[in-house]
């Protein structure tokens, strides 16, 4: 696919749609080639990309329950259900977080997770192009502290996000070209 029409076309495909096969390992070779490839201030690389596959969804499931517990011990059965059921939507979940460097020279922290997150959409982009559907989300376990640690991330990484990848019956319908007047200006001197 050219690139251009992967970055015109591009959709998000909710993981309540996505199935199994996930991406076979040359595929998923691509994806996350892709995703280093990203714009990368001092080439710091300070993206990771913990793949969670299998079984260790389950795990991961768990995770989110019992953290979804500890942030909010009013939640009912039902919404720590949902929780644990998360990872088990899509048969790959990506999280994708930046490992900071705080203090950099050159580089602040926020340049770092930028990078990471332009390393996310990148992985999106090549999903696409490969056919398979995606789609980024965070909610509250990408920022609690304890989802973290049990990834084995720092307390100072970020989670950029959790990207669902899985098969789709159908590519996603095309959406309008967007409409840029609203978010483009010529900028021509000082106000
Ligand atoms: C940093 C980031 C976090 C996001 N988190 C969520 C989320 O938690 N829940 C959600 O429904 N969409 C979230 N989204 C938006 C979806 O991934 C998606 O982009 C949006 O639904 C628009 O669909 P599109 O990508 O097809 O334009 C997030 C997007 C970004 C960039």
């Amino acid at each position: 696919m050219n690139v251009i029409d992967a970055l015109l076309a591009r959709r998000s495909v909710s993981p309540r749609v996505v199935r199994d096969p996930g991406p076979n390992d040359a595929e998923l070779n691509l994806i996350l080639s892709a995703g280093a490839r990203a714009a990368d201030h001092g080439r710091m690389r300070p993206w990771r990309f913990i793949l969670v596959q299998g079984a260790a969804r389950v795990r991961l499931g768990e995770v989110f329950a019992a953290c979804r517990r500890r942030r909010d011990p009013t939640a009912n059965d039902a919404e720590i259900d949902k929780e644990r059921a998360k990872p088990l939507r899509a048969p790959l979940v990506i999280a994708v977080a930046a490992h900071v460097v705080a203090g950099h020279a050159t580089v602040r922290a926020v340049d770092q997770v930028h990078a990471a997150a332009a390393a996310a959409q990148n992985i999106l982009l090549a999903c696409f192009a490969l056919g398979f559907g995606a789609m980024w989300l965070t909610g509250s376990n990408a920022h609690d502290p304890n989802v973290k640690r049990a990834l084995g991330l720092a307390a100072t990484d970020e989670i950029v996000g959790f990207l669902y990848v899985g098969s789709i019956d159908a590519p996603p319908e095309p959406l309008p070209v967007e409409d840029l007047a609203a978010n483009v200006v010529e900028w021509t001197g000082p106000a």
